[in-house]
């Protein structure tokens, strides 16, 4: 099992997940989303979060939407596919995500989520997929999606909740990856700045075929987590925790 040391170093998570300089180093490049992306399957339920998302926002047929921290454009490009008449502008702080998501012919901008480059009341829909827990002033970013929004406009939101992977954290010493927006916060957050607020909460599974695959999800957090995780035979598979919410009725900023 792993000392002490590590697991101080990693308990303050909520810290290290919006710490700026660390959330660009980690994003610079699209290789350690890409690598945490590509292990997660749907849960028992059967239901993948990411086709949830789009076919909400497909849902809500906007004609103009704005996407905040859009990694390496999938949501984007699958959203655009099915609503080619969708004004829709991706957004990121990182340069190298930019890219790849203009890559798929979606119209990006390198931008804070704090400061968003369209008019007041411009978008239908306004979505955030695992980037709130990120950004440093939660409540500024939520003031900026209400002005970004139409009055009748809707944002989705998703985050994972304090369990998610918690069997996998546990065996490197790491407590519960709590976070400022979660599946358990969330709501109280989006309630600040919006009427109405409901969430879906979405069991997955996450399938490391081998212990090498384990380690090398676990050292795209951080490069100490991976030598901490005792060996293993054959797969393994871990529960994640997500949620989506749906906030409505954005309040007059
Ligand atoms: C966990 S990734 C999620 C990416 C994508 N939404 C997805 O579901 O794969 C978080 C993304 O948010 C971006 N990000 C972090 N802080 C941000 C900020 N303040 N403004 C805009 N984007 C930010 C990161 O660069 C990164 O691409």
């Amino acid at each position: 099992m792993p000392d002490r040391p590590l697991a101080h170093a990693m308990t303050d998570w909520s810290s290290r997940m919006r710490d700026r300089s660390a959330v660009e180093a980690q994003y610079s490049t699209t290789d350690r989303l890409s690598r945490r992306r590509s292990i997660w399957g749907p849960g028992p339920e059967g239901v993948d979060p990411n086709v949830l998302l789009r076919d909400a926002i497909v849902a809500l047929h906007p004609r103009h939407a704005v996407e905040i921290g859009c990694g390496t454009g999938a949501l984007a490009a699958s959203v655009c596919r099915v609503l080619p008449s969708c004004d829709y502008l991706a957004t990121d702080l990182s340069p190298a995500m930019v890219a790849a998501t203009a890559a798929h012919g979606v119209r990006a901008e390198v931008s804070d989520a704090g400061s968003l480059p369209v008019p007041d009341g411009w978008a239908d829909v306004v979505v955030a997929a695992w980037m709130l827990y990120h950004v440093p002033d939660l409540d500024g970013v939520l003031r900026e999606v209400a002005r970004v929004l139409a009055p009748d406009g809707t944002l989705l939101a998703v985050t994972n909740g304090d369990r998610h992977l918690a069997t996998l954290l546990a065996d490197v010493g790491v407590g519960p990856a709590q976070t400022q927006f979660s599946s358990e916060n969330g709501a109280a957050s989006l309630r600040e700045h919006f009427g109405e607020v409901s969430q879906r909460d979405v069991e997955t599974l996450a399938t490391f075929p081998d212990h090498g695959a384990a380690t090398a999800y676990l050292d795209t957090i951080d490069p100490t987590l991976g030598a901490a995780l005792p060996a293993f035979q054959g797969p393994r598979s871990d529960a994640g925790f997500t949620t989506i919410f749906t906030a409505r009725n954005p309040r007059p900023f």
